[in-house]
Protein backbone atom coordinates (compact mmCIF):
# COMPACT_ATOMS: atom_id res chain seq x y z
CA UNK A 1 0.00 0.00 0.00
CA UNK A 2 2.77 2.44 0.89
CA UNK A 3 4.58 1.66 -1.64
CA UNK A 4 2.42 2.07 -4.48
CA UNK A 5 0.95 5.51 -2.82
CA UNK A 6 4.94 7.06 -3.09
CA UNK A 7 5.17 8.10 -6.56
CA UNK A 8 1.95 9.66 -6.50
CA UNK A 9 3.36 12.07 -3.48
CA UNK A 10 6.56 12.85 -5.45
CA UNK A 11 4.47 13.81 -8.40
CA UNK A 12 2.06 15.93 -6.40
CA UNK A 13 5.60 17.52 -4.55
CA UNK A 14 7.98 17.97 -7.85
CA UNK A 15 4.17 19.86 -9.67
CA UNK A 16 3.97 21.79 -6.97
CA UNK A 17 7.36 22.88 -6.69
CA UNK A 18 7.47 23.27 -10.47
CA UNK A 19 4.36 26.01 -10.02
CA UNK A 20 5.94 27.81 -7.65
CA UNK A 21 9.51 27.78 -9.36
CA UNK A 22 8.39 28.52 -13.13
CA UNK A 23 4.93 30.88 -12.95
CA UNK A 24 4.22 34.02 -13.11
CA UNK A 25 1.28 34.73 -10.75
CA UNK A 26 -0.55 37.99 -10.04
CA UNK A 27 -2.26 39.04 -7.11
CA UNK A 28 -4.40 42.33 -6.29
CA UNK A 29 -5.19 44.14 -2.77
CA UNK A 30 -8.39 45.32 -4.23
CA UNK A 31 -10.05 44.35 -7.68
CA UNK A 32 -13.09 46.86 -7.08
CA UNK A 33 -10.95 50.41 -5.92
CA UNK A 34 -13.03 53.36 -5.76
CA UNK A 35 -11.79 56.86 -5.96
CA UNK A 36 -13.56 60.56 -5.50
CA UNK A 37 -12.61 62.61 -8.66
CA UNK A 38 -9.58 64.94 -8.27
CA UNK A 39 -8.44 61.95 -5.87
CA UNK A 40 -5.78 59.58 -5.81
CA UNK A 41 -5.92 55.40 -6.46
CA UNK A 42 -3.93 52.61 -6.58
CA UNK A 43 -4.48 49.95 -9.12
CA UNK A 44 -2.74 47.31 -7.45
CA UNK A 45 -0.78 44.55 -9.31
CA UNK A 46 1.60 42.68 -7.45
CA UNK A 47 3.36 39.85 -8.64
CA UNK A 48 3.10 36.71 -6.22
CA UNK A 49 5.51 34.64 -8.08
CA UNK A 50 8.00 35.05 -11.14
CA UNK A 51 11.27 33.53 -11.93
CA UNK A 52 12.24 36.13 -14.99
CA UNK A 53 14.27 38.81 -13.69
CA UNK A 54 12.96 41.59 -16.13
CA UNK A 55 9.34 40.67 -17.07
CA UNK A 56 7.52 42.96 -19.48
CA UNK A 57 4.73 44.26 -17.56
CA UNK A 58 1.53 46.54 -19.72
CA UNK A 59 -1.92 47.83 -18.63
CA UNK A 60 -4.67 47.91 -20.66
CA UNK A 61 -8.00 50.27 -20.05
CA UNK A 62 -11.32 48.70 -21.37
CA UNK A 63 -13.95 50.74 -21.65
CA UNK A 64 -17.13 50.40 -23.98
CA UNK A 65 -15.74 47.04 -25.11
CA UNK A 66 -12.64 49.04 -26.32
CA UNK A 67 -9.26 47.84 -25.34
CA UNK A 68 -6.67 50.89 -25.32
CA UNK A 69 -3.17 51.32 -23.67
CA UNK A 70 -2.40 52.90 -20.43
CA UNK A 71 1.49 51.79 -19.76
CA UNK A 72 3.21 49.82 -22.44
CA UNK A 73 6.81 49.45 -23.63
CA UNK A 74 7.74 51.52 -19.84
CA UNK A 75 5.53 55.02 -20.25
CA UNK A 76 1.81 55.91 -19.45
CA UNK A 77 0.00 56.83 -22.64
CA UNK A 78 -3.48 57.98 -23.71
CA UNK A 79 -5.11 60.04 -21.05
CA UNK A 80 -3.33 59.20 -18.00
CA UNK A 81 -0.16 60.62 -19.55
CA UNK A 82 1.23 63.00 -16.60
CA UNK A 83 -1.43 61.47 -14.48
CA UNK A 84 0.04 58.30 -13.61
CA UNK A 85 3.22 56.75 -12.45
CA UNK A 86 4.06 52.97 -12.17
CA UNK A 87 4.61 51.68 -9.10
CA UNK A 88 6.88 48.71 -8.78
CA UNK A 89 6.82 45.70 -9.49
CA UNK A 90 3.80 46.86 -11.44
CA UNK A 91 1.09 48.80 -9.74
CA UNK A 92 -0.36 51.46 -11.19
CA UNK A 93 -0.83 54.64 -9.20
CA UNK A 94 -3.71 57.66 -10.62
CA UNK A 95 -2.56 61.08 -8.81
CA UNK A 96 -5.71 63.00 -10.20
CA UNK A 97 -8.52 60.78 -11.03
CA UNK A 98 -10.64 61.83 -13.47
CA UNK A 99 -14.70 60.87 -14.41
CA UNK A 100 -13.18 59.53 -17.63
CA UNK A 101 -10.85 57.21 -15.45
CA UNK A 102 -13.89 54.79 -14.51
CA UNK A 103 -13.78 51.69 -16.39
CA UNK A 104 -11.93 48.00 -16.51
CA UNK A 105 -8.27 48.07 -16.52
CA UNK A 106 -5.78 44.75 -16.78
CA UNK A 107 -2.54 44.41 -15.67
CA UNK A 108 -0.59 41.81 -17.66
CA UNK A 109 2.72 40.44 -17.13
CA UNK A 110 4.72 38.32 -19.60
CA UNK A 111 7.53 36.41 -17.95
CA UNK A 112 9.27 34.73 -20.63
CA UNK A 113 11.87 32.32 -18.63
CA UNK A 114 8.84 31.03 -16.52
CA UNK A 115 6.97 28.10 -17.88
CA UNK A 116 3.58 29.65 -16.76
CA UNK A 117 4.61 32.71 -18.85
CA UNK A 118 1.59 35.31 -18.52
CA UNK A 119 -0.95 36.00 -15.99
CA UNK A 120 -3.49 39.00 -15.83
CA UNK A 121 -5.60 40.71 -13.24
CA UNK A 122 -8.58 42.99 -14.06
CA UNK A 123 -9.51 45.90 -11.80
CA UNK A 124 -13.03 47.71 -11.93
CA UNK A 125 -11.93 50.95 -10.97
CA UNK A 126 -14.61 53.93 -10.36
CA UNK A 127 -14.20 57.48 -10.18
CA UNK A 128 -17.07 58.88 -8.19
CA UNK A 129 -18.20 62.78 -8.62
CA UNK A 130 -19.62 64.42 -6.42
CA UNK A 131 -23.03 66.26 -7.61
CA UNK A 132 -23.58 69.47 -8.50
CA UNK A 133 -26.21 72.45 -7.41
CA UNK A 134 -29.41 70.81 -8.62
CA UNK A 135 -31.81 72.70 -10.89
CA UNK A 136 -35.04 72.74 -9.00
CA UNK A 137 -38.43 74.04 -10.23
CA UNK A 138 -40.90 75.12 -7.45
CA UNK A 139 -44.46 76.86 -8.43
CA UNK A 140 -44.73 79.90 -6.86
CA UNK A 141 -48.60 79.90 -6.24
CA UNK A 142 -50.84 77.32 -6.63
CA UNK A 143 -54.95 77.08 -5.55
CA UNK A 144 -55.27 74.54 -2.83
CA UNK A 145 -56.79 71.19 -4.00
CA UNK A 146 -55.12 71.61 -7.11
CA UNK A 147 -52.22 69.53 -8.31
CA UNK A 148 -48.44 71.28 -7.60
CA UNK A 149 -45.22 69.67 -9.26
CA UNK A 150 -41.91 70.24 -7.82
CA UNK A 151 -38.86 69.11 -10.09
CA UNK A 152 -35.14 68.55 -8.96
CA UNK A 153 -32.35 67.64 -11.53
CA UNK A 154 -28.76 67.31 -11.09
CA UNK A 155 -26.97 65.19 -13.51
CA UNK A 156 -23.14 65.74 -12.67
CA UNK A 157 -22.79 63.10 -9.96
CA UNK A 158 -21.64 59.84 -10.56
CA UNK A 159 -23.15 57.02 -9.24
CA UNK A 160 -26.34 58.72 -10.56
CA UNK A 161 -28.12 61.25 -7.46
CA UNK A 162 -30.59 60.16 -5.46
CA UNK A 163 -33.31 62.97 -4.14
CA UNK A 164 -34.14 64.72 -1.07
CA UNK A 165 -36.80 66.84 -0.31
CA UNK A 166 -37.19 69.39 2.64
CA UNK A 167 -39.53 71.79 3.38
CA UNK A 168 -38.57 74.54 5.66
CA UNK A 169 -35.22 73.02 6.44
CA UNK A 170 -37.16 69.47 7.35
CA UNK A 171 -36.55 66.31 5.70
CA UNK A 172 -39.77 65.09 3.55
CA UNK A 173 -40.41 61.45 4.21
CA UNK A 174 -40.51 59.58 1.20
CA UNK A 175 -44.03 58.19 2.80
CA UNK A 176 -46.35 61.35 4.06
CA UNK A 177 -48.25 58.70 6.53
CA UNK A 178 -44.79 58.16 8.11
CA UNK A 179 -44.50 61.30 9.64
CA UNK A 180 -47.23 62.94 12.17
CA UNK A 181 -45.63 66.13 10.72
CA UNK A 182 -46.86 64.88 6.92
CA UNK A 183 -49.74 62.57 7.93
CA UNK A 184 -52.35 64.00 5.80
CA UNK A 185 -50.39 65.82 2.73
CA UNK A 186 -51.27 64.42 -0.58
CA UNK A 187 -47.80 64.11 -1.82
CA UNK A 188 -45.60 61.25 -3.89
CA UNK A 189 -41.58 61.80 -3.92
CA UNK A 190 -39.66 59.64 -6.09
CA UNK A 191 -36.19 59.68 -4.78
CA UNK A 192 -34.52 58.53 -8.75
CA UNK A 193 -36.01 61.50 -10.24
CA UNK A 194 -36.21 64.03 -7.74
CA UNK A 195 -40.18 64.70 -8.75
CA UNK A 196 -42.27 65.78 -5.80
CA UNK A 197 -46.06 66.00 -6.61
CA UNK A 198 -48.73 66.74 -4.44
CA UNK A 199 -51.91 65.92 -5.68
CA UNK A 200 -54.23 67.94 -4.00
CA UNK A 201 -52.06 70.54 -2.71
CA UNK A 202 -53.28 72.43 1.10
CA UNK A 203 -52.73 75.34 2.63
CA UNK A 204 -50.50 73.71 5.40
CA UNK A 205 -48.11 72.70 2.68
CA UNK A 206 -47.36 76.34 2.06
CA UNK A 207 -43.37 76.02 2.67
CA UNK A 208 -39.85 77.00 1.67
CA UNK A 209 -38.83 73.94 -0.69
CA UNK A 210 -35.97 72.85 -1.52
CA UNK A 211 -33.73 69.89 -2.58
CA UNK A 212 -30.67 67.76 -2.10
CA UNK A 213 -29.19 65.60 -4.62
CA UNK A 214 -26.97 63.07 -3.17
CA UNK A 215 -24.24 59.90 -3.74
CA UNK A 216 -21.54 58.41 -2.52
CA UNK A 217 -19.25 61.40 -2.95
CA UNK A 218 -21.14 64.02 -1.58
CA UNK A 219 -24.02 66.21 -2.01
CA UNK A 220 -25.02 69.69 -3.55
CA UNK A 221 -28.69 71.39 -2.69
CA UNK A 222 -30.68 74.26 -4.67
CA UNK A 223 -31.85 76.98 -2.79
CA UNK A 224 -34.81 77.37 -0.90
CA UNK A 225 -38.03 78.62 -2.73
CA UNK A 226 -41.19 79.68 -1.55
CA UNK A 227 -44.66 77.44 -2.41
CA UNK A 228 -47.30 79.78 -1.86
CA UNK A 229 -51.00 78.24 -1.45
CA UNK A 230 -53.74 80.27 -2.27
CA UNK A 231 -57.92 79.29 -1.55
CA UNK A 232 -60.29 79.97 -4.33
CA UNK A 233 -63.58 80.66 -2.66
CA UNK A 234 -65.91 79.25 -4.58
CA UNK A 235 -68.59 80.60 -2.83
CA UNK A 236 -67.40 83.92 -3.77
CA UNK A 237 -67.17 83.11 -7.30
CA UNK A 238 -70.78 82.33 -6.96
CA UNK A 239 -72.08 85.08 -5.61
CA UNK A 240 -70.58 87.23 -7.42
CA UNK A 241 -71.63 85.58 -11.03
CA UNK A 242 -75.36 86.02 -9.41
CA UNK A 243 -74.93 89.75 -8.79
CA UNK A 244 -73.55 89.90 -12.56
CA UNK A 245 -76.35 88.23 -13.74
CA UNK A 246 -78.89 90.11 -11.80
CA UNK A 247 -77.57 93.51 -12.92
CA UNK A 248 -77.73 92.75 -16.71
CA UNK A 249 -81.11 91.21 -15.95
CA UNK A 250 -81.87 94.42 -14.36
CA UNK A 251 -80.12 96.63 -16.91
CA UNK A 252 -82.08 95.00 -19.96
CA UNK A 253 -85.72 94.69 -18.27
CA UNK A 254 -84.74 98.57 -17.45
CA UNK A 255 -83.72 98.96 -20.82
CA UNK A 256 -87.23 97.19 -22.53
CA UNK A 257 -89.28 99.41 -20.81
CA UNK A 258 -88.08 102.58 -21.04
CA UNK A 259 -88.21 101.68 -24.65
CA UNK A 260 -91.75 100.41 -24.68
CA UNK A 261 -92.56 103.92 -22.86
CA UNK A 262 -91.06 106.01 -25.19
CA UNK A 263 -88.15 107.04 -23.31
CA UNK A 264 -85.72 105.90 -25.72
CA UNK A 265 -85.25 108.00 -28.99
CA UNK A 266 -88.08 106.75 -31.65
CA UNK A 267 -87.13 106.49 -35.14
CA UNK A 268 -90.16 108.18 -36.09
CA UNK A 269 -88.51 111.62 -35.41
CA UNK A 270 -85.83 110.63 -37.80
CA UNK A 271 -88.47 110.21 -40.15
CA UNK A 272 -86.94 107.68 -42.80
CA UNK A 273 -87.90 104.44 -41.51
CA UNK A 274 -90.63 102.16 -42.54
CA UNK A 275 -91.95 101.61 -39.45
CA UNK A 276 -92.94 105.10 -39.09
CA UNK A 277 -97.11 104.93 -39.70
CA UNK A 278 -97.25 101.88 -37.03
CA UNK A 279 -95.77 104.21 -34.41
CA UNK A 280 -98.86 105.14 -33.55
CA UNK A 281 -99.71 102.59 -30.68
CA UNK A 282 -96.46 104.02 -29.23
CA UNK A 283 -97.98 107.09 -29.36
CA UNK A 284 -101.51 106.14 -28.23
CA UNK A 285 -99.61 104.90 -24.83
CA UNK A 286 -97.84 108.20 -24.34
CA UNK A 287 -101.61 110.06 -24.63
CA UNK A 288 -102.31 108.39 -20.88
CA UNK A 289 -99.68 110.86 -19.80
CA UNK A 290 -99.82 114.20 -21.69
CA UNK A 291 -102.77 114.12 -24.05
CA UNK A 292 -102.44 117.97 -25.03
CA UNK A 293 -98.93 116.48 -26.49
CA UNK A 294 -100.69 113.64 -28.28
CA UNK A 295 -102.78 115.43 -30.37
CA UNK A 296 -100.35 118.02 -31.27
CA UNK A 297 -98.40 115.33 -31.95
CA UNK A 298 -101.65 113.81 -33.92
CA UNK A 299 -102.34 116.67 -35.69
CA UNK A 300 -98.74 117.29 -37.29
CA UNK A 301 -98.95 113.63 -38.60
CA UNK A 302 -102.28 114.17 -40.16
C1 LIG B 1 -6.61 67.68 -10.80
O1 LIG B 1 -7.15 68.03 -12.06
C2 LIG B 1 -8.06 69.11 -12.03
C3 LIG B 1 -8.63 69.32 -13.42
O2 LIG B 1 -8.06 68.55 -14.37
C4 LIG B 1 -7.34 70.36 -11.52
O3 LIG B 1 -8.26 71.43 -11.46
C5 LIG B 1 -6.79 70.07 -10.14
O4 LIG B 1 -6.04 71.18 -9.69
C6 LIG B 1 -5.90 68.83 -10.15
N1 LIG B 1 -5.52 68.52 -8.79
C7 LIG B 1 -4.30 68.20 -8.45
C8 LIG B 1 -4.08 67.86 -7.02
O5 LIG B 1 -3.38 68.17 -9.26
C1 LIG C 1 -54.96 65.11 9.65
O1 LIG C 1 -56.32 64.95 9.40
C2 LIG C 1 -57.06 64.47 10.52
C3 LIG C 1 -58.49 64.23 10.07
O2 LIG C 1 -58.85 64.98 8.95
C4 LIG C 1 -56.95 65.49 11.63
O3 LIG C 1 -57.65 65.02 12.76
C5 LIG C 1 -55.49 65.68 12.00
O4 LIG C 1 -55.36 66.70 12.98
C6 LIG C 1 -54.69 66.08 10.77
N1 LIG C 1 -53.30 66.08 11.12
C7 LIG C 1 -52.46 67.07 10.74
C8 LIG C 1 -51.05 66.92 11.16
O5 LIG C 1 -52.82 68.01 10.07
Amino acid sequence: MAITSLPAFFILLSTHCYITAFAVILRTADKNPWVNEFDYVELSCLIESISTSNPRIEWKKIENGKTSYVYFGKEISGALKNRAVLRQPATLVITNATRSDTAKYRCEVVAIEDEKSFDEILINLVVRVKPVVPRCSVPQSVPAGKVAELSCVEEEGFPKSKYQWFRNDEAMPEDPKTSPKFLNSSYTLNPETGSLKFSSVRKEDEGEYYCRAVNDAGYSECGPQMLEVYHINVLLIVLGSLAVGLVLLCVTVGLCCAYKQGFLPSEKETGSNYASPERGDGVDYARTDEEGDFRHKSSFVI
